[in-house]
């Protein structure tokens, strides 16, 4: 069987990582302004403020863990494997606690917090300290190019042929802990859905394009997605 996964904020936010959009108002962009912080106009006009936004996600993520859900996924990748079939991960999420949970590989759509990108020579270097307008790039030593490697609003999200691939060639399509509300990721069940894939939603509640999916299943990631890993594997025998 191959399975196409795309998860959003909530799969990680029962590790303690803010989502974006909760309804009870407690997300990040109803605190922080996107347009201050995730686009690349901001960071022109005051890197400063764009870098100490994202510093404080890279140290908060740093002090966090992989809950049950990264944990049940990671377990899928390797049972599919076995069977052969295959699991296609793809995340909205920056952070890396689907591949600290054990996922081998993982299409990060919207980049990665653990990553910074010179845009003088295009080199992308891990990074897990504090960036700021003065570090010079690990690669050609230059300073006040390096940005956190992460798409922001406005921005051509990373991997899409990729992903287009493996979504078109899936058994099934699953959407867990995203709200459905940034494309062209919101896109992709449509698109499932074309192809006349199964679809299914794993979510703390009716995400913007519930009356897409198949199969809806609510509840919190860390018990709604191993409930739903060990239901895989028992029809998958
Ligand atoms: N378990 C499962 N789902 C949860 C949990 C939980 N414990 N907590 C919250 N959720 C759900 C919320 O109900 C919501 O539907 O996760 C979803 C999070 O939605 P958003 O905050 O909009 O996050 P996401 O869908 O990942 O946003 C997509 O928007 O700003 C951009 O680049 C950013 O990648 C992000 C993109």
């Amino acid at each position: 069987m191959k399975i196409f996964v795309i998860t959003g904020a909530g799969v990680s936010a029962e590790s303690g990582l803010g989502t974006f959009r909760d309804k009870d108002g407690t997300g990040l962009w109803a605190r922080f302004d996107p347009m201050k912080l995730a686009t690349p106009e901001a960071f022109r006009r005051d890197p400063g403020e764009v870098h100490a936004f994202y510093n404080a996600r890279r140290r908060n993520l740093l002090a966090s863990e992989p809950n049950a859900a990264h944990i049940a996924l990671a377990r899928l990748e390797t049972g599919l494997a076995e069977r052969g079939g295959n699991l296609t991960l793809v995340t909205q999420n920056i952070d890396d606690l689907h591949e600290r949970a054990g996922a081998a590989r993982v299409l990060h759509t919207h980049g990665e917090l653990l990553k910074a990108r010179c845009v003088i020579c295009g080199e992308t270097s891990l990074w897990k300290d504090d960036l700021g307008v003065d570090d010079p790039c690990p690669r050609c030593g230059k300073k006040g190019g390096l940005r956190p490697h992460v798409v922001w609003f406005g921005e051509v999200p990373l991997h899409l042929d990729e992903i287009y691939g493996a979504l078109n060639d899936a058994d099934l399509f699953v959407a867990i802990g995203t709200s459905g509300s940034v494309y062209p990721a919101a896109g992709f069940v449509s698109q499932a859905r074309r192809r006349g894939i199964r679809t299914c939603e794993i979510n703390l509640e009716p995400s913007d394009n519930a009356d897409q999916f198949d199969e809806r299943r609510y509840g919190p990631a860390s018990e709604a997605v191993p409930a739903w890993v060990d239901e895989i594997f028992v029809a998958d025998r």
